[in-house]
């Protein structure tokens, strides 16, 4: 039974206020969980609520989430089963009682929301990723590493936000994680003989400040060769454009044009004929749902076509999207929708749909490594959390080598089979 909850600010990787929430259960169990934010928020999802008291912090002190969690959230849930996640996730919905969980913060309510998961868990005696998925839980995901950060993650004119490599042929997930790390050094070594800066960007991955996006890719296909793997078999390529952030009065600001969705598939497709491409995530706004249903008639079969901004892990607008034909991939973040039980049901969706899921981090991270138990704990097979540097997103990746020694032979990697659609 949860017997009390508690809740402090913190420091997120960006140095920024965030909610850190501890439960206690009457079998003695203390389990904590600390709550990520974005930058490139989508206009659609869950509320993150700040004080906006200008004295703390700039406005971004977390104060009255901590207070709702103290205050209002725990009273909601305690005395309740802590292994009864979906009646727990309930009861902190309706304590809140608004649709975009903006009364109390959805930054409150994903911290009591995941520590609730991790207590039972741990009061199961059993790993996160198991507890949550049960006995099948097994794939080991792909890791596709942000190694070259734009967009709102670096202060460079390179328009797309995530540039990522994608070990995908390796027989493990360490395997992968090694690739993909090597390609990551010898990629550092190739910006500094070609005279750009190798000072990293919020997700860990360099930030050179390059004439285009096109070089980017090519910096790739040259690391990838010197690592010494094959570009497209061994290592693919993948975008987080996120372009969302340079859409504005149906246009894209992009490489110093304005483009109409039209235009910017077009590019799409030109890069996809030059490059081993296997993932874009945002090619098209979050509103330019007729855009993303022309390109996913060009494309889709071609490429993963994941919506982040458009989705926001949000059951509902998932089940629009899937109706529309729109998109073919669900980008997974917890703080996104605010509960694990709505995240849950978001990737159910799309995996009985016959969309793929994506498990991911945000540019805002902490030491918690919860994502990388639910990547394997739900067999999506991906997970984005960043360049092999900084521990914010390193803590991912250690998390599921040990997930993978744990399952020893019970592991799979997913490997190819993550992107259905790749043809390269
Ligand atoms: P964000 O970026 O966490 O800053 O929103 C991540 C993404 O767009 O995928
Ligand atoms: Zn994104």
């Amino acid at each position: 039974l949860i017997e009390a909850v508690g809740a402090r600010e913190i420091l997120d990787s960006r140095g920024n206020p965030t909610v850190e929430v501890e439960v206690l259960l009457d079998d003695g169990i203390v389990q904590r969980a600390a709550v990520p934010s974005g930058a490139s928020t989508g206009a659609f999802e869950a509320y993150e609520l700040r004080d906006g008291d200008k004295g703390r912090y700039a406005g971004k002190g977390v104060l009255k989430a901590v207070e709702a969690v103290i205050d209002e959230l725990g009273p909601a849930i305690e005395g309740l089963e802590a292994s009864e996640q979906r009646v727990v996730d309930a009861a902190l919905i309706e304590a809140d009682g608004t649709p975009n969980k903006q009364r109390t913060g959805a930054n409150a309510i994903l911290g009591v929301s995941l520590a609730v998961a991790k207590a039972a868990a741990d009061s199961a005696d059993l790993p996160l990723f198991r507890y949550v998925g049960g006995p099948n839980a097994h794939v080991m995901p792909v890791p596709l590493l942000n190694v070259i950060n734009g967009g709102a993650h670096a202060d460079t004119g390179v328009d797309i936000q995530e540039f990522f490599l994608v070990p995908h042929g390796a027989d493990t997930y360490a395997e992968a994680l090694r690739w993909g790390v090597e390609t990551y050094h010898v990629l550092k070594s190739e910006l500094k003989a070609g005279g750009f800066a190798t000072g990293l960007g919020d997700e860990g991955g360099f930030a050179p400040d390059l004439p285009s996006n096109r070089e980017a890719l090519d910096f790739l296909l040259k690391a990838i060769e010197k690592a010494g793997f094959t570009p497209g078999t061994d290592i693919a390529l993948g975008l987080d454009v996120a372009s969302t952030e340079f859409f504005s009065d149906g246009a894209y600001a992009f490489e110093g044009k304005k483009l109409t969705s039209e235009q910017l598939t077009d590019y799409y497709v030109e890069l996809l004929d030059a490059y081993p491409l296997v993932t874009i995530e945002d090619p098209l706004a979050e509103d330019d749902w007729d855009g993303w249903k022309a390109l996913t008639d060009r494309i889709g079969s071609r490429v993963q076509l994941v919506g982040d901004d458009l989705f926001v892990t949000n059951p509902q607008r998932l089940a629009d999207g899937i109706a529309r034909g729109v998109g073919n991939s669900l980008l997974v973040k917890v703080n996104q929708i605010g509960t694990l039980t709505e995240t849950l049901d978001a990737v159910a969706l799309a995996h009985s749909s016959g969309y793929t899921a994506m498990m991911s981090h945000r540019s805002g991270e902490t030491e918690d490594t919860t994502i990388a138990d639910l990547a394997v704990a739900v067999n999506c097979g991906q997970i984005k959390t960043g360049a092999p540097a900084r521990s914010d997103r390193v803590a991912k990746y250690n998390q599921l080598l040990r997930i993978e020694e744990e399952l020893g032979a019970g592991a799979t990697f997913a490997g190819r089979g993550a992107f259905p659609r790749y043809t390269a």
